[in-house]
């Protein structure tokens, strides 16, 4: 980008289609995840990983209950891909310095403060974020706004769950996010002023709420890699990439539209929706097509990512040409 479901998702799994699933089950175990898997890389976790790595063996090792099948049967991407290809400025603007930077990215403690009009504002702790959800699968098409794609199996719980928590007041009208920035400590690629830091997010309240918007903890099963925005990071499937901010550590919940970053870096090149739209061009390339990493031929991008017959209403009326 430098610039130069029926709601499908919850179904539950006794009641999936055995094909499909089975496919997909059998690329999760062809990656290793499931119980041996993760078993043998728990030894490896510090800590406080610890307790949230068991929660994964728990509840979607032996236990899975629900899987998201919003991705159609679509080859899920490679974990090499999804870990190793990556934006995520904070450690570098090259695909693969977000992985090569990542133990720049330190997790241990980590917490999020929530702020605005809600009921229980305060600095929680990781541990009481998570604490209370219930783990779920969700493969979700992501696509870049630089027109590429992938097909990530993410592991997390609805932001509406999470949202509901600290009771907003009905003027709360957006959710903004912020993602780590310490001016004492920049992270690598926070030396450079290509990003006004913090790096800023923002979801219109139903769209926050939607039930396919959601918290990822985890890809293939397993605690998110600090390059795809650990300990816990954004996933909205039929927005832009970018606005699915990694490495949270505030919420507030607002009564304006909230400053975003690319939206402050580009405005005409990047609005505040940014919801995935074939017809939209970027003033410098289409959005018609897209790359989906580890395939030759370029695919058709769908509108809204595929995902319009879930969130299409939610922009009754508004112009999409406009309101990009
Ligand atoms: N979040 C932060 N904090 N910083 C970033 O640079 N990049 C965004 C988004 N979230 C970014 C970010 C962009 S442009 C994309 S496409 C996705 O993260 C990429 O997520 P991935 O690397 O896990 O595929």
């Amino acid at each position: 980008m430098l610039i130069k479901r029926r709601t499908a998702h919850e179904l539950r799994e006794s009641a999936v289609t055995a094909e499909r699933l089975f496919q997909q089950r059998r690329r999760f175990l062809k990656n290793g995840v499931y119980a041996g898997g993760m078993l043998a890389t728990l030894g490896m976790l510090p800590a406080t990983a610890w307790g949230l790595a068991a929660r994964f063996v728990e509840q979607i090792g032996s236990a899975p209950n629900t899987v998201a099948m919003d991705a159609g049967d679509e080859e899920l991407t490679s974990w090499e891909a999804i870990t190793g290809y990556n934006n995520f400025y904070e450690l570098g603007t090259g695909k693969s310095d977000p992985k090569r930077n990542a133990a720049a990215l330190v997790t241990e403690p980590w917490s999020v403060r929530v702020a605005g009009e809600c009921g229980k504002p305060g600095t929680y702790a990781l541990e009481d974020i998570l604490r209370p959800h219930k783990f779920e699968e969700r493969v979700y098409r992501l696509r870049c706004v630089e027109a590429w794609s992938m097909v990530i199996p993410w592991v997390g719980f609805p932001l509406a769950d999470l949202l509901r928590r600290f009771e907003p007041h009905s003027a709360a009208k957006y959710v903004a996010f912020e993602s780590l920035y310490d001016p004492k400590n920049p992270l690598p690629g926070q030396r450079f002023p290509v990003l006004r830091w913090p790096y800023r997010e923002g979801l219109r309240m139903d769209e926050a709420m939607h039930p396919l918007t959601f918290i990822a903890v985890g890809v293939y099963g397993k605690p998110l890699p600090n390059q795809n925005g650990a300990p816990l990071r954004l996933v909205v499937p039929w927005k832009y990439g970018f606005k699915s901010i990694k490495s949270i550590v505030k919420i507030s919940f607002v009564r304006e539209q909230p400053p975003t970053s690319w939206n402050m870096s580009a405005p005409h090149e990047y609005g505040f929706y940014s919801n995935v739209n074939p017809k939209v061009r970027h003033p410098r390339w289409s959005q018609a097509r897209e790359r989906r990493i580890g395939e030759f031929f370029k695919r058709k991008t769908l509108p809204f990512n595929g995902y319009a017959k879930q969130v299409a209403s939610l922009y009754q009326g508004m112009d999409l040409q406009k309101h990009f």
